[in-house]
């Protein structure tokens, strides 16, 4: 796909973080965006910045995770937009515990969005988009559906299945229409709300840093609450409008995996050259990766 001019682009957790930028931008280079989100707050505040570019626009309070809603939602985009070119499977969040201390909800909650969410999504789009000249559909992953750490047993498990799923969707979408894109996004870090938006009690997010204090020495000048966390990772890593113009960019490419970030292509690389001892490696590059965020947002943007 070379240009998103006059495409239709529908977009999953729009309302905050890497979701809100991929709008912008998308309209910003004539793409006409219909954004979804489960918090209408943030939504209309996409929404609302969305207003300055001449584009059409149209926003639906959804939850990925609600099978009979995503079902609905070609229908509404179709009748609004009279077609759709593009899906972006971007809603996602995180919970952060041990496994063993993790509560069976916590699990679930965390595969029907951003597993579950993905392939519905996913299964109600393809429809309507496998006729079409050109065609994209965009699945977040993470650099965490490639490498694991301790702490994110629920969020590894759903990233790695969402690469299971396009990476499979992928080579049967070339033998069905070459036209179609499917794509899997793997970001680093990213600086976006996601750590704050973690479901996780004080008293579990100091018990899990005990644990992994002791296993770790990175985690020594580790953040104290939850809170504090969730902003330190806001403001440490890679502006999401950076990140969304990377998506872009490797869209227009016909890139399967999108690698997000310099941490994301090392702790990828690593996996690749050590399979079984990733982690020793990142002793030599995590530190050299702090000093060289890309935090400022893209020029382009306002
Ligand atoms: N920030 C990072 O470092 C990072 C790294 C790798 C992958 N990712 C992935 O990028 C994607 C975007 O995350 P982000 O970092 O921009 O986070 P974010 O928290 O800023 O945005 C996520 C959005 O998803 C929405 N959402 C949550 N549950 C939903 C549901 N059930 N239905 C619809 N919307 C829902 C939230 O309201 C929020 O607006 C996620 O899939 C995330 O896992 C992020």
């Amino acid at each position: 796909m070379k240009s998103f001019k006059k495409k239709v682009a529908v977009i999953t957790g729009a309302g905050s973080g890497i979701g809100r930028y991929l709008a912008i931008l998308l309209a910003k280079n004539g793409a006409d965006v219909c954004v979804c989100d489960i918090n209408k707050k943030t939504l209309d505040e996409t929404v609302n910045i969305l207003r300055k570019y001449n584009v059409s626009v149209s926003s639906h309070i959804l939850d990925v995770s609600n099978k009979e809603s995503i079902k609905e939602l070609p229908k509404k985009v179709m009748e609004h937009h009279g077609k759709v070119d593009m899906v972006f499977n971007n809603a996602g969040v995180n919970n952060g515990s041990h496994f063993k201390d993790m509560k069976e909800e916590s699990w679930d909650w965390v595969m029907s969005i951003n597993f579950e969410g993905v392939v519905n999504s996913t299964r109600a789009f393809i429809p309507h988009m496998i006729n079409n000249s050109e065609a994209a559909i965009v699945n977040i992953s993470s650099i965490f559906g490639i490498v694991a750490v301790p702490g994110q047993s629920a969020y590894h498990a759903s990233k790695f299945g969402v690469r299971g799923f396009t990476e499979s969707l992928a080579l049967e979408m070339k033998q069905t229409n070459p036209n179609f894109q499917i794509h899997c996004v793997h970001p680093g870090h990213i600086g976006t709300n996601i750590a704050a938006a973690t479901r996780i009690s004080d008293e579990d997010y100091k018990k899990m840093q005990e644990m992994n204090t002791r296993s770790s020495f990175f985690r020594r000048n580790q953040p104290k609450t939850h809170q504090e966390m969730g902003e330190l990772f806001k403001k440490g890593g890679m502006h999401p409008s950076k990140a969304a113009n990377i998506i872009l960019n490797g869209i227009k490419k016909n890139k399967s995996k999108i690698f997000v970030g310099l941490d994301a292509k090392l702790l990828d690389l690593s996996q690749r050259l050590f399979p079984n001892h990733y982690h020793k490696t990142w002793i030599f590059f995590v530190p050299l990766l702090m000093l060289f965020r890309n935090k400022k947002p893209l020029k382009s943007i306002d």
